[in-house]
């Protein structure tokens, strides 16, 4: 990369704008908004920082302000539970907010927004709207003035559709931001354990010999969920589980437990360890797709006693639709410390649990003097991301009694009860990250253009097969063929064993 992306951007002092295109948006008052009244309340933002909400509604900040009473204020009522005087807070986090109403496509209508942030000295843009609108969103800012070297813009996903357009969108925001001024969001770097899963790797000795094949024998690596398509189905339909989940998140995770030790944690350091991953993927040839990848649909099925509709009955979805509401994959990492170890990817919507977690399988004892013995078992590292946090080290241990039984026990770290601070949410975080600069936990624009040729070529060989996805009812963990693309390496995801 050229070296200006080593620099961090210039710190301006003086008062911060939050500017959030798409402000009356899903995201913004779903997790933006929550997130920073978080910050709010744990006094993680300087008093003269303010957050402005742009829409095309013609609304003023009264309207809008009544909005985000109606439409984000339930999604921090935990917090506002939680906190001494919480409903004063509320009103003291909306006195920092305000609306401009503008038509982004219009670069006369950024003129409210020009008065309303004229004070700023450092300005960040979160574009929480349609990615097609990013390239006119940057030039419009531009052309009125409110880009300088300090602005920063956060990019959310998806950043396009394939590798073609996502260089499109990344060729125009660079004119008029440079690399380092660009924060392309994955939340899922966000997230508490994501990051410590970087401590648990680099910050214990005792892992790094066996954190390699073959004493790894394979990772797993899932994200499930038990949401359906909701309100989102004319997005997700376009979408898909391989370009919402896998080519973000789970290859994002999948980046952290293979890269290689940083030799510092500079945003480019830790980045061109985690490029160097994405560019290790083996590619997948036409035959390697059909045997070792699997797409799915869900049908109706029954979740926690309730039952569920199945995707082509939710509201927006074309009855003939054949997106994938589910991926699993083996991909294998063409370098000296992973060759051979399998890398199984699996996300769905409307599974049995809302799970995620990764799992890295050691290899069987090269000989046991126990063999015979009942319930021996491969050591398994399992790392949960959510709903809980843990990461339990699977050990055999002796069953009590006679005989030389063996029985698998956890070896826990809670990390629960070990930490009393508070945990904060992925957005909260990555939003602080921006205002103070810090990129590492975000992506740059060469390992999001990466990860679109590895995953390119699937989506087209999908495509071009005419096969529609398996179906799986929900409440289940997924197709029938996801288990057997495990078995046939004599595995078996998680749950199962
Ligand atoms: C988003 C996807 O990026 O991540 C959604 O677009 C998905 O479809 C969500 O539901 C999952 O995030 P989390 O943090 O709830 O696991």
């Amino acid at each position: 990369m050229p070296a200006e992306n080593n620099t961090p951007a210039p710190l301006a002092k003086g008062p911060l704008d939050i500017v959030i295109f798409g402000g009356a948006g899903d995201l913004a008052f779903r997790k933006l908004i929550p997130a920073l009244f978080n910050a709010h309340l744990h006094n993680r933002l300087d008093t003269d920082t303010r957050i402005i909400g742009v829409g095309r509604q013609d609304w003023d900040r009264t309207a809008y302000l009544a909005f985000l009473d109606e439409k984000a204020k339930p999604f921090v009522a935990k917090s506002l539970a939680d906190a001494p005087q919480g409903d004063a807070q509320w009103t003291g986090f909306l006195e920092r907010l305000d609306f401009a109403s503008v038509d982004v496509t219009n670069p006369q209508a950024y003129q409210s927004l020009v008065t309303l942030s004229k004070t700023a000295s450092l300005r960040v843009f979160y574009l929480a709207t349609a990615p097609n609108l990013f390239t006119q969103i940057c030039a419009n800012l531009t052309q009125v003035g409110l880009v300088d070297a300090h602005a920063r813009v956060v990019l959310e996903k998806p950043l396009g559709h394939d590798l073609a357009s996502a260089k499109a969108i990344n060729d125009e925001v660079a004119k008029y931001f440079s690399e380092r001024q660009i924060y392309r969001i994955d939340h899922y770097l966000g997230k508490e354990t994501v990051q410590n899963l970087m401590v648990l790797r680099f910050g214990n000795a005792i892992l790094e010999p066996l954190w390699r094949g073959p004493s790894i024998r394979s990772v797993q690596i899932t994200v499930a969920e038990t949401v359906g398509v909701g309100s989102r189905a004319g997005f997700y339909d376009q979408t898909g589980a391989m370009r919402d989940m896998v080519q973000n998140h789970l290859l994002q995770l999948l980046c952290i437990v293979a890269m290689e030790p940083p030799i510092s944690l500079d945003p480019d350091d830790v980045r061109d360890e985690k490029l160097k991953v994405l560019r290790s993927l083996r590619p997948m040839t036409a035959l390697d797709i059909k045997r070792d990848t699997v797409r799915g649909q869900y049908q109706s099925g029954t979740i926690d006693g309730k039952p569920e509709p199945g995707y082509l009955s939710e509201d927006n979805v074309p009855k003939n639709s054949r997106t994938e509401t589910f991926v699993s994959l083996k991909a294998n990492i063409n370098n000296a410390r992973w060759a051979n170890v399998p890398f199984y990817l699996r996300t769905g919507k409307r599974m049995q649990a809302r799970r995620s977690e990764i799992i890295i399988e050691f290899d069987d004892l090269p000989f046991s003097i126990f063999s015979g013995a009942a319930n021996s078992q491969p050591n398994r590292l399992v790392i949960s991301l959510q709903p809980e946090e843990s990461i339990q080290l699977q050990m055999m241990a002796k069953e009590p009694g006679s005989g030389m039984n063996l029985r698998p026990v956890n070896l826990n770290l809670d990390l629960q009860s070990a930490f009393s601070e508070r945990r904060a949410e992925a957005y909260e975080r990555l939003l602080i990250d921006v205002t103070k600069g810090r990129l590492t936990h975000f992506m740059r624009r060469d390992e999001l253009e990466a990860a679109w040729v590895w995953v390119e070529p699937i989506l087209n060989e999908w495509a071009a097969s005419g096969e529609a996805p398996k179906n799986y009812h929900a409440g289940t963990w997924g197709p029938a063929a996801s288990s057997a693309l495990m078995a046939r390496a004599n595995l078996t995801w998680h749950e199962e064993s």
